[in-house]
């Protein structure tokens, strides 16, 4: 089939929606907003650009429904979850394409992204059930202390485009099985996914108002989320300037908020490593979304005397990674998101080689300007620009350490704290490390870190808050202490 085939047929799709979900209902607006393929550079659609009043709109009417859903018993809001877990099964195909016209990423990941973004809504369906209070003794005979878990209330999340499906569910269908309903703003770069997800609600039968997805203007709608006296709750994934301005504006009626920022992740790779699983787990975590997650290895430290041994498994692993359209099965990386983020990456091999690295770049065929080749750096320093700010794309940049000590304090040199990887066969240095690490997350041998059961988040300049695991519905709830006297 040809590409202009494969898009008829997915701009055909009833999944594919040109028009915001609010109230429950399909609405329009004076102005839009035209969405492009990253990798060919084409219109493939439009979404509005949302009034105020549809803003107050989606707001009042996530208020009315939360008033409802809120007394749904935990079982009932999970059958509806679960109702969407199927319907994102059933259409995985469509959800996948549309990912991969909008966002770029290659077909195969656009599957697995929706596949990871269902796996949150099935385990939150469950999770809805496991909301648990507790009584504790009190401190006067005949006193009960009783804590509930209540619903917090209307809450908002402001989506990246990096994983346009799954960072919504993984904070709608927690919010959701808290007893929350949620407006949702994508990024204007992956509209289309968020709106499949709520023509899917729409399909699901999930009551008007629950989940409303609202496109436009960032900055207006992050001001009307944070002034909106019903919303109580803002969930964020994107830059730390941002998160660092979304949680100023949240002050003003001290809305509980979660940051999920910037990384610059640490890959270390030790003496004692398995030096295959090693570069097989780098090619994970450096290549995935070709370069472009928040958990992307931005660094790699690789002890001395298994130095060159790491670079060759990894330059040839790369050799083995074609690069073009996402909708060619045989390409495993794809167009970045915009050329500004291939200037970002040139940016960052210009600079280190500035500063004495040597760059090896495995050329591709780059047919338009969002398309960069991977490079690996060699010889890094701490003052590269490589090692103090998120590259997103597909830039493995190498440095040698001596010994642990060493590495551990080169892993913690950065404002960032999200995930870390390291490989070693040692048990004693693989709990000294882990211990020594500031992260929120750490894969020990193992590149692949995201997983519905695990809590999701970072620590220092890279937020706070979870996603996913118990902790995931926990930050949708707030705590209720009753104290029974005795009368
Ligand atoms: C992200 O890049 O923000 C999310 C990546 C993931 O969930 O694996």
């Amino acid at each position: 089939m040809s590409h202009t085939d494969i898009v008829r047929r997915i701009r055909a799709s009833e999944l594919f929606c040109e028009q915001i979900y609010l109230a429950g209902q399909w609405q329009d607006s004076e102005q839009t907003i035209a969405v492009d393929n990253p990798a060919t550079g084409e219109i493939i659609g439009h979404v509005p650009v949302c009034s105020d009043a549809q803003l107050a709109q989606a707001f009042e009417s996530a208020e009315s429904a939360f008033k409802q859903w809120r007394d749904y018993t935990a079982e009932e809001r999970g059958r509806y979850l679960y109702a969407f877990f199927e319907l994102m099964q059933t259409h995985e195909q469509t959800l996948a394409e549309i990912m991969t016209l909008e966002q770029g990423k290659p077909l195969a990941e656009s599957i697995g992204e929706i596949r990871y973004a269902a796996s949150f809504v099935k385990w939150f369906a469950e999770e809805a059930r496991r909301a648990y209070g507790r009584v504790i003794p009190a401190a006067q005979p005949g006193e009960q202390i009783i804590v509930k878990r209540e619903p917090i209330g209307v809450t908002a999340a402001i989506t990246p485009w990096n994983f346009p499906s799954s960072m919504i569910t993984r904070k709608a269908a927690a919010a959701l099985a808290a007893g929350c309903s949620m407006v949702v703003k994508p990024a204007s770069a992956t509209p289309f996914s968020a709106l499949a997800l709520a023509k899917l609600a729409e399909k699901a039968g999930w009551p008007a108002g629950l989940f409303n997805v609202v496109t436009g203007n960032a900055r207006q709608i992050a001001s009307a989320m944070t002034q909106h006296p019903a919303v109580r709750k803002i969930s964020f994934t994107g830059s730390t300037a941002t998160g660092q301005a979304l949680m100023r504006q949240a002050a003003d009626q001290v809305q509980k908020i979660s940051l999920e920022l910037g990384g610059n992740a640490p890959f270390i790779v030790f003496d004692d490593a398995d030096i295959n699983a090693a570069a097989d787990g780098a090619i994970a975590a450096k290549f995935r979304n070709t370069g472009q997650t928040c958990v992307c290895v931005n660094r790699f430290y690789v002890q001395r005397s298994v130095h060159d041994a790491f670079v060759e498994a990894l330059r040839a692993r790369i050799e083995q990674l074609p690069m073009g359209d996402g909708f060619n099965p045989e390409n495993k990386l794809a167009p970045l998101i915009n050329s500004q983020a291939v200037e970002k990456v040139r940016e960052h091999i210009e600079d280190a080689k500035r500063k004495g690295a040597t760059a090896y770049t495995i050329n591709r065929p780059e047919p338009r300007a969002n398309f960069i080749s991977p490079t690996i750096l060699t010889g890094v320093t701490q003052s590269m620009l490589v090692c103090q700010e998120e590259t997103f794309g597909p830039l493995a940049a190498v440095s040698c350490f001596d010994d642990e000590a060493e590495a551990i304090a080169l892993a913690n040199d950065t404002p960032f704290g999200l995930a870390a990887y390291f490989y070693s066969e040692n048990t004693h240095r693989i709990w000294r490390v882990a211990d020594g690490i500031e992260a929120g997350m750490i894969g020990i041998n193992t590149g692949l870190i995201s997983n519905a059961a695990a809590p999701f988040g970072g620590v220092k300049a890279s937020g706070f808050g979870r996603e996913g695991a118990r902790e995931g519905i926990d930050e949708y709830l707030e705590t209720k202490y009753l104290l029974f006297g005795r009368g």
